[in-house]
């Protein structure tokens, strides 16, 4: 979302300015563009010579600088961007936007910017609750700039409070999810995502469970949120890291899940479960860890699980609704069959014994049939490649239903 974006970066003299300099970095990795307004107070902290460098432009200080890059600088400046961010925003820029003050450079521009504006404020705790600050903020809100709320923790000034500015790649996800909110080809839409395997427990330090490494799940919640959905991921136990952005719910049994899932549905548009579901769990799970006995063998009943998909197969009003089927063995068979149990719009086959494809690997071979009875064979591609198609079929199932 941020490649090619214009972003004007004001800073101003917080210590917090280190923080800056790589959110500089990240951005342009991104693909942003970026330039860098500077306050007297911020060059106290940071020559404009460290952020000529890193953004690659250069650093626009001074109203009256003769060999401005602009003409009229302040306002071309303002016109130019995508998104006017200020990080770290100290109590006194605020105060000087909230009441349209504008006596230097970046407050100037700030005043004559006309596109969205994001403050990250950073200041000492008390600073920071101050009626008058709070007040301040209040004022920008109702006029639709948009606050990014500062982290709680430990400030340079020794105390332990909320104030501290968020980490370069907070500030780089929400910026993210800025703009896919008002831009992405998702966005208004909530898409309910399941990950990973379910596990189901014998004893406190036992379980039945699968090889499933949620990948292919948090693919599609990372591609959903990144095209501006709201995303629900209910996930079993996973080594993988959260997508940004993406509202996660941690479960682990299969009954967890189901009721994760149904406590969504209703409001969901697109449902995609990728989650490797536990068919069957112990009958009697042992509150105490079961001891080896002199016996060769040992017996666990296992009592039938609820098909997730299943029930929401039966519920389906308003969702396009996306199964996965992991197959060893005769793939479009037992996938068309799936669909049609299941009452699914799309499910996902793939065989897992295929090289590249299938569990913990970083890339899927996979059919996609329809409840129309048609086939898509994929290529193998990187599994946020596939997340793509899936909802790219997902979307022209739902614009083929109005
Ligand atoms: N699924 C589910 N609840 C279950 C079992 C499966 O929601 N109890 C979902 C999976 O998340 C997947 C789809 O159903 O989207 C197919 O899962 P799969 O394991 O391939 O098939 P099963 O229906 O379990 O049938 P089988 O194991 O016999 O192949």
């Amino acid at each position: 979302m941020l490649q090619g974006k214009k972003i004007v970066l004001g800073v101003t003299g917080g210590v917090a300015i280190f923080k800056s300099v790589q959110l500089v970095s990240n951005l342009r990795k991104q693909g942003a563009e970026v330039r860098v307004v500077m306050t007297d107070h911020a060059q106290e902290f940071i020559t404009p010579l460290m952020f000529a460098e890193i953004s690659g432009n250069k650093v626009a200080t001074s109203m009256w600088d003769k060999n401005q890059e602009f003409h009229v600088e302040h306002i071309a400046l303002a016109n130019w961007a995508d998104c006017y961010l200020i990080a770290p925003a100290t109590a006194n820029i605020i105060a000087k936007m909230a009441n349209g003050i504008a006596d230097d450079l970046l407050s100037t521009t700030l005043l004559a910017a006309t596109c969205p504006v994001i403050v990250c404020p950073a200041m000492n705790t008390n600073m920071y609750e101050n009626a008058a600050t709070q007040a301040n903020l209040a004022t920008l809100a109702s006029r639709g700039v948009t606050i990014m709320e500062p982290n709680a923790g430990f400030l340079a000034c020794g105390v332990n409070g909320k104030g501290r500015m968020p980490e370069p790649i907070e500030i780089q996800n929400f910026l993210d999810e800025f703009f896919a909110k008002r831009e992405g080809d998702m966005r208004g839409l909530k898409v309910l995502v399941t990950a990973a395997g379910t596990r189901e427990p014998i004893d406190p330090v036992r379980f039945v469970g699968n090889r499933s490494s949620g990948k292919m799940g948090y693919a599609v919640a990372e591609m959903a949120a990144s095209r501006g959905a709201d995303v629900i991921l209910v996930s079993g136990p996973s080594a993988l890291k959260p997508p940004a952005n993406v509202k996660v719910i941690n479960v682990e049994t299969t009954c967890e899940m189901l009721e994760a899932c149904l406590a969504a549905y209703d409001e969901v548009d697109i449902v995609i479960k990728a989650a490797a579901v536990a068919d069957y769990r112990p009958r009697d799970v042992a509150d105490q860890k079961i001891k080896k006995k002199n016996d060769d063998a040992m017996t666990v009943v296992m009592d039938k699980n609820p098909d997730i998909l299943k029930t929401l197969g039966g519920k389906k009003t308003h969702q396009v609704l996306v199964g996965f089927a992991a197959e060893t063995q005769n793939l479009l068979d037992n996938a068309r069959e799936k669909v049609v149990k299941k009452n699914l719009d799309m499910i996902v086959a793939n065989d897992v014994t295929m090289q590249n494809a299938g569990f913990n690997a970083d890339t899927n071979i996979v059919k996609l049939l329809y409840a129309s009875g048609d086939v898509k064979s994929l290529d193998c591609m990187p599994k946020i490649e596939v997340a793509k198609v899936i909802l790219d079929e997902a979307l022209k199932i739902r614009a083929n239903r109005e």
